[in-house]
């Protein structure tokens, strides 16, 4: 009789120590997937119906700056458009190819920063093959876009250029070092639905500065987009955007 009774204890204590573990299993499993839901957001999940808002950034890369760049839209879980010059692919592959991995988008700015206006057809089309062509060789594509430097384009380059041309309606002139907290209050208070902000990977004022910018327009509620999102998003209609063939 006292044996069954240890017997039963006994199967009492493992059936506690059973259920025990299974509530703690359930507790890691619920703790494991709650972490998940509380990750870092993506790209695609920072604000999924907001205002949309694309980041540009030109004439890079330049490895110190652009990483932290891309540091910052990491941490922050957005993407932003890189206008790379072809000129600095070289060397520089495993930025661009961090660029892509985080969701980004390269477009092209020519080779050399060329004033595409003061260029021969010829001369224009080299000007941007060249480019695709460092892109193809280090990310095995090239670019769907081009920002024409100096914002500078005419009939004759669009005509040469097929591609959307893409400008700007927010200049930051951050090419220069800036005051971090000028640029961050400047970019934050201009941004609106469909803009294309213009900055530079050049200047750590800039990078820094994105620290703050990025999380000031997702509590705005912007979605962040690559170029090629917001054309696709406003079906070419976007303002900073000269479609190929458009008036
Ligand atoms: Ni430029």
């Amino acid at each position: 009789m006292e044996k069954v009774k240890k017997n039963a204890q006994v199967a009492q204590k493992t059936r506690k120590a059973a259920a025990a573990m299974l509530c703690l299993l359930s507790l890691f499993l619920f703790l494991l997937s709650s972490r998940g839901e509380d990750a870092v957001p993506t790209a695609t999940t920072v604000n999924e119906n907001g205002p949309l808002l694309a980041l540009t950034f030109d004439d890079g890369p330049y490895p110190k700056v652009t990483t932290h760049i891309l540091d910052v839209l990491e941490k922050h879980g957005v993407c932003a458009t890189f206008f790379v010059l072809g000129s600095r692919v070289e060397g520089r592959e495993e930025v661009l190819l961090r660029m892509e991995a985080l969701g980004c988008e390269i477009g092209n700015h020519t080779f050399s920063h060329a004033d595409l206006t003061r260029l021969s057809a010829e001369q224009c089309k080299e000007e941007i093959d060249k480019t695709n062509a460092e892109f193809e060789r280090a990310l095995g594509h090239p670019a769907s876009v081009v920002r024409p430097p100096y914002g500078f384009y005419n009939a004759a380059v669009r005509k040469n250029v097929p591609y959307p041309l893409v400008l700007w309606t927010v200049d930051t002139n951050d090419w220069r070092p800036r005051n971090v907290a000028e640029l961050a209050d400047a970019v934050v208070r201009e941004a609106e639905d469909g803009c294309v902000i213009l900055m530079h990977d050049q200047q750590s004022s800039t990078a820094e500065a994105m620290d703050a910018i990025i999380p000031a327009l997702v509590a705005k509620g912007f979605r962040f987009v690559t170029v090629s999102e917001l054309i696709a998003a406003t079906d070419g209609a976007c303002k900073a955007v000269k479609m190929p063939g458009g008036g």
